[in-house]
């Protein structure tokens, strides 16, 4: 089995409580050394989960971020305050994100914003299944990197991961073929490696969409992911740390 660092990210989305992110930090400490692991939590509890999880390895991030630096926009988090509660990363691009409204031109605003702080970001990328099925799908994840060209140099990709997050997996318990996964993460990474001027530090390209305790493995030694973002498989703690056990 590989030996190369793999990142598991939990995206818990609008999920969790306070009495339940305890009991589920509590749980994560105990396996937090066997592999890198990062939770994309509500902002509401982002700084007591931070706190939690102080002097363990453990990364905590936000979900999303504003396009604004500050002022009038009610309801809105900006970079400088995930920043501000201690946060290591933040997810922008979200599909989900993406259909309530998210364009690439906000999200280069976003990216530009975590940019002015040391908060590291986790671009979301991926297709639509009629975009996969016609092969328009190579465009289209281009158009979304350029949001990254547009904003970091090669310098600054140490603090950028790229999750690659077909559409039509997330939440369906469907996923592309590992050979799939594979064609389009090197896809990706040759995209990054033609825009910028070598040498430069190739930025961590994740999957996401339906990994769980049954595919993780697979995705892990069959592919060329350097980790995942988990979302539905990652609330249940039990689960969660079987898929840990399966990939270490
Ligand atoms: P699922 O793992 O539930 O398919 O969600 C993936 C996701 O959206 C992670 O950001």
């Amino acid at each position: 089995m590989s030996q190369k660092p793999f990142f598991v990210l939990a995206n818990f989305k609008m999920n969790m409580d306070t009495a339940s992110l305890k009991k589920y930090f509590s749980n994560i400490k105990k396996i937090a050394k066997y592999t890198p692991l990062g939770f994309a939590i509500p902002y509401v509890y982002l700084a007591n989960s931070k706190k939690i999880m102080r002097h363990t390895a453990v990364k905590i991030g936000a979900q999303d971020c504003s396009a604004f630096d500050k002022g009038a926009y009610t309801g809105q988090i900006s970079a400088a305050m995930i920043e501000d509660v201690g946060c290591d990363f933040c997810i922008v691009g979200h599909s989900e994100c993406r259909k309530r409204g998210d364009s690439n031109a906000d999200i280069q605003h976003k990216l530009e914003k975590l940019k002015n702080t040391n908060v590291s970001v986790v671009l979301c990328i991926g297709e639509s299944l009629e975009q996969r099925k016609n092969h328009t799908f190579d465009a289209f994840l281009l158009e979304q990197l350029q949001t990254v060209f547009s904003t970091f140099d090669a310098n600054e990709l140490e603090r950028v991961m790229i999750a690659y997050e077909p559409i039509w997996a997330i939440g369906t318990g469907i996923t592309p073929s590992m050979e799939d996964i594979q064609a389009t993460i090197l896809m990706i990474k040759r995209m990054i490696a033609d825009h910028y001027p070598s040498p430069m530090m190739m930025p961590k390209v994740l999957y996401g969409g339906s990994v769980n305790q049954n595919n993780i493995l697979d995705i892990k030694e069959n592919t060329n992911a350097d980790g995942v973002l988990v979302g539905g498989a990652s609330l249940d703690i039990e689960e969660f740390q079987r898929m840990i056990k399966n990939i270490c």
